[in-house]
């Protein structure tokens, strides 16, 4: 699909009013500024997350600011029985966008991981993504749309010794969206990764907080985390959703199965 983007105005390409946005884990961190961005460029947006109360917050803080539409749905992305639901109650007005940002980062030993947990963080991080995906693709296979998934600079530089598991997630989903990328460009999809790195947001101050209560030994490495910062600082989760909403819009026309890290150089130095 090719589109004749020659004579339109750059800022007009930043405009999405009539398209519908489905952000993830948008009650909180990345989601709920990427939410924010995506309602003050006109996107009616299609907000899911575990967390209701989160939500209902933002939802009337979009509607009061923006003046655009906000449907919000409490959905455990963990059960694949909940995502069906979530895309039964969509049908007929499928997003045009699908961000898949939702995600944990606890902390766990290696060595005491069992099954249950290891099954739980790859739901929520990985298989969540591809069930979202798969009924993404499905239900536009004709019109197409735009899905950018949300990996991590840890499955790129596994920084954290305790997060064997959320590296192992996060290079599935990057994987996954090369893979997504090569099959459905074609039928008018573009498909990318985001890869944050070092953002300050609500579960990566938890983590912070979590860690000067329960392991001292992995304060040294935030502190080495934030000295490799060539910025020498963490990033907002602005600084993450102001790329989000450049790759959905036709500014990123020919962007296509790319991994783009948003880290302030942690990656590079
Ligand atoms: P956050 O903890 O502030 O927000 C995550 C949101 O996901 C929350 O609103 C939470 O309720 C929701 N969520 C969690 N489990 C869910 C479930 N089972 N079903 C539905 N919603 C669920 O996290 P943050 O930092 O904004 O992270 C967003 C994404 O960015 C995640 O995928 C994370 O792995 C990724 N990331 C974040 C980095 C950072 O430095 N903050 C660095 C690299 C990646």
């Amino acid at each position: 699909m090719v589109l004749d983007l020659k004579g339109s105005k750059i800022l007009d390409m930043l405009n999405f009013k009539g398209k519908r946005a489905l952000i993830t884990g948008a009650a909180s961190g990345i989601g709920r500024a990427t939410s924010l961005r995506f309602a003050e460029l006109n996107a009616d947006l299609q907000l899911v997350d575990i967390n209701l109360e989160g939500l209902k917050e933002l939802k009337s803080e979009i509607e009061s600011k923006y003046g655009v539409n906000a449907e919000i749905f409490r959905v455990d992305l963990s059960k694949k029985a909940e995502i069906d639901g979530l895309w039964e109650k969509l049908r007929g007005r499928e997003p045009d966008i699908l961000v898949n940002n939702a995600g944990i980062y606890p902390f766990r030993d290696f060595l005491k991981i069992d099954e249950k947990f290891l099954r739980f963080v790859m739901d929520v991080n990985w298989t969540s993504v591809f069930w979202m995906s798969q009924h993404m693709i499905r239900s536009r296979i004709n019109k197409g749309g735009v899905i950018i998934n949300v990996g991590s600079v840890e499955a790129f530089l596994p920084f954290e010794e305790d997060l064997s598991h959320y590296t192992l997630s996060k290079a599935a989903v990057i994987a996954f969206t090369r893979n997504l990328a090569k099959k459905y460009g074609k039928k008018g999809f573009r498909i990318n990764v985001i890869v944050p790195g070092g953002i300050m947001t609500k579960g990566f101050k938890d983590v912070a907080k979590n860690i000067l209560k329960l392991d001292l030994s992995l304060v040294k490495s935030g502190i080495e985390f934030k000295w490799r910062l060539p910025l020498g600082r963490f990033g907002d989760p602005d600084e993450v959703a102001r790329m989000i909403v450049v790759l959905a819009s036709d500014l990123a026309s020919y962007v296509h199965g790319a991994i783009i890290v948003v880290d302030g150089g942690f990656l590079s130095a």
